[in-house]
C-alpha cells in the first residue's frame, strides 16, 4: 500500500503495452463468433489445414509413448537430429553434421522467438531484428521482449515481396544482430530464387548480421515445382552466421505436434543449445520419434502439395475469372489477392456475412493494406462452394469490383 492507501500498480512489461492487442481484433471476435455457428463457414481465415496426419506418423507417437516419459533434453533425440539431417540431405543435396549444426525445437515459431535471447546484447550496438512486412510476427516480438528493437522493411508487390538486404542503408545493417527472411512467404506466398537468397548471405555476412531464414514451407509448393530454394542451397557448404528454421506444421499436417528444426552455423547453434536448457521447451520425446518418422519420409508431403494444388486451382480460377489480381501465391498455401477499391477489412466483413472467412491484408502489417490473405484449409468442394457464393456476392453488386 502507498500511504494514502491505495494499491501501488503490479509490475508490467512495457512491451506489452506497446504491441497492444491483435490490429483486427473485433473482426477475430466476428469471426470466432460465426465458427462457433452451426452453420457451415468457408473458414480461409487460419494457417492450420485441416487434413489428417499420416497415419504412420500417428502410429509412430502411439509406439513411442513409454510406461515413464522422462523430461527432454534441448539437443533432442539423436534419432531426431538424425533423420532431420536426412531430409536435409534429400532435399537440398547438403550434408550437415546432426550433433552440431542441427536442433530440434518444438515447432518454428518458439524457435524464432527465442532466438534473440542468445544472440543479442541489449546493452549493445546491435540491437534491431531486420524483418519485412507484411510478415511474421515473432521475428519482430522476439527482439523486443528480449530487449531490442524492431527494423520494418516494407515490401511491395513491384519486388516480388522479397526483403533486398542490399537495397538498406548501411548503418541500419550495422546496427542489426538478425535479418529475417521467409520465403516461401507468410501471407503472400512469393517464392523467392537461389541468386536472390545468395546475394542476402553474401550482405549477412559481410555486415556480421546473422541470417535467420524461415523456411517453415519450403515443402510446401505446386507439384510441377520448381522445389523453392533454400539459403541452405546457396552457401556453398559454409553455414557461418546461418540459421534455418524449418517445421513439420506445414510439411506433414503436425501443427498441434509442434516440432520444428534449426540448421546452421554450429556455433551459433552452440548457443542456443546453451541458452534453451533456461526456457524448457524441448518437445517430448514420444512426440520427437513421431517427428523423425516424419522426417524420415517424404510421400506424405507430396501427397499434401497435391490436396493443396487441387485447391489452389479452385481458388486461383475463381479469381481470374473475376478479375482479382493474385501477386506471390507461388508457393505455401496461401493466396494473396488485391482488393478491388482497396479496402481489405471492409472486403473481408462484406465476405464474412456470406460466411467466407478471409484475413485482411493490414493483419500482417501496414505494407498489406488493400490485400486478403486465403489460407486453403476448407477441403476442395469447400473451395467450390466458397467460389460460388462469393461470385454470388460479386453479381449482387455486394463487393466491389
Ligand atoms: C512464416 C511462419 N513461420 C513460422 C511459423 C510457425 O510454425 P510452427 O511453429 O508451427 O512450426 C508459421 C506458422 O504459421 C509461419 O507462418
Amino acid at each position: 500500500m502507498t500511504a494514502s492507501g491505495a494499491r501501488p500498480p503490479l509490475p508490467t512489461n512495457p512491451v506489452l503495452q506497446e504491441l497492444g492487442g491483435y490490429p483486427l481484433a473485433a473482426f477475430q471476435d466476428m469471426a470466432r463468433a460465426m465458427r462457433a455457428q452451426p452453420e457451415v463457414v468457408y473458414d480461409f481465415s487460419i494457417g492450420d489445414p485441416v487434413e489428417p496426419t499420416p497415419a504412420f506418423i500417428r502410429q509412430a507417437l502411439i509406439d513411442a509413448v513409454p510406461a515413464v516419459s522422462q523430461y527432454p533434453t534441448a539437443a533432442g533425440l539423436p534419432e531426431l537430429r538424425a533423420a532431420i539431417a536426412g531430409w536435409v540431405h534429400r532435399r537440398f543435396g547438403v550434408t550437415v553434421d546432426p550433433d552440431t549444426e542441427v536442433l530440434p525445437s518444438a515447432g518454428s515459431k518458439e524457435a524464432i522467438f527465442h532466438t534473440p535471447l542468445a544472440l543479442l546484447d541489449a546493452a549493445g550496438s546491435r540491437r534491431h531484428a531486420i524483418w519485412g512486412s507484411p510478415g511474421y510476427q515473432p521475428y519482430e516480438r522476439g527482439a523486443l521482449f528480449a530487449g531490442g528493437a524492431s527494423d520494418r522493411v516494407d515490401l511491395r508487390a513491384e519486388t516480388g515481396w522479397l526483403l533486398d538486404l542490399a537495397e538498406l542503408d548501411i548503418d541500419r545493417l550495422d546496427r542489426a544482430f538478425i535479418a529475417w527472411l521467409n520465403y516461401p512467404h507468410n501471407p503472400t506466398g512469393a517464392t523467392a530464387t537461389a541468386s536472390y537468397l545468395a546475394d542476402q548471405v553474401a550482405v549477412a555476412r559481410r555486415h556480421g548480421v546473422v541470417l535467420g531464414s524461415d523456411e517453415c514451407y519450403i515443402d510446401v509448393y505446386p507439384p510441377q515445382g520448381p522445389q523453392p530454394p533454400s539459403v541452405l542451397d546457396v552457401a556453398d557448404g559454409r553455414l557461418d552466421g546461418l540459421l534455418v528454421y524449418f517445421s513439420l506444421s506445414k510439411r506433414s499436417g503436425m501443427t498441434g505436434y509442434r516440432c520444428g528444426a534449426v540448421v546452421g552455423d554450429p556455433t551459433l547453434i552452440a548457443q542456443q543449445r546453451i541458452m534453451r536448457p533456461n526456457i524448457g521447451t524441448g518437445s517430448p520425446e514420444f512426440v520427437q520419434l513421431a517427428a523423425a518418422a516424419a522426417w524420415a519420409e517424404d510421400g506424405h508431403a507430396a501427397d499434401r502439395r497435391r490436396i493443396f494444388q487441387a485447391k489452389r486451382e479452385v481458388m486461383l480460377d475463381f479469381c481470374a475469372s473475376r478479375g482479382l489480381v493474385v501477386s506471390g501465391s507461388e508457393a505455401t498455401f496461401y493466396l494473396w489477392a488485391q482488393v478491388p477499391g482497396g479496402d481489405d477489412r471492409a472486403y473481408a466483413e462484406t465476405l464474412l456475412e456470406h460466411r467466407i472467412i478471409v484475413s485482411p491484408g493490414s493483419a500482417f502489417g501496414p505494407s498489406g493494406r488493400g490485400w486478403i490473405r486465403l489460407a486453403l484449409v476448407p477441403d476442395l468442394e469447400g473451395c467450390r462452394r466458397a467460389a460460388a457464393v462469393w461470385g454470388a456476392a460479386i453479381d449482387a453488386g455486394e463487393l466491389p469490383t
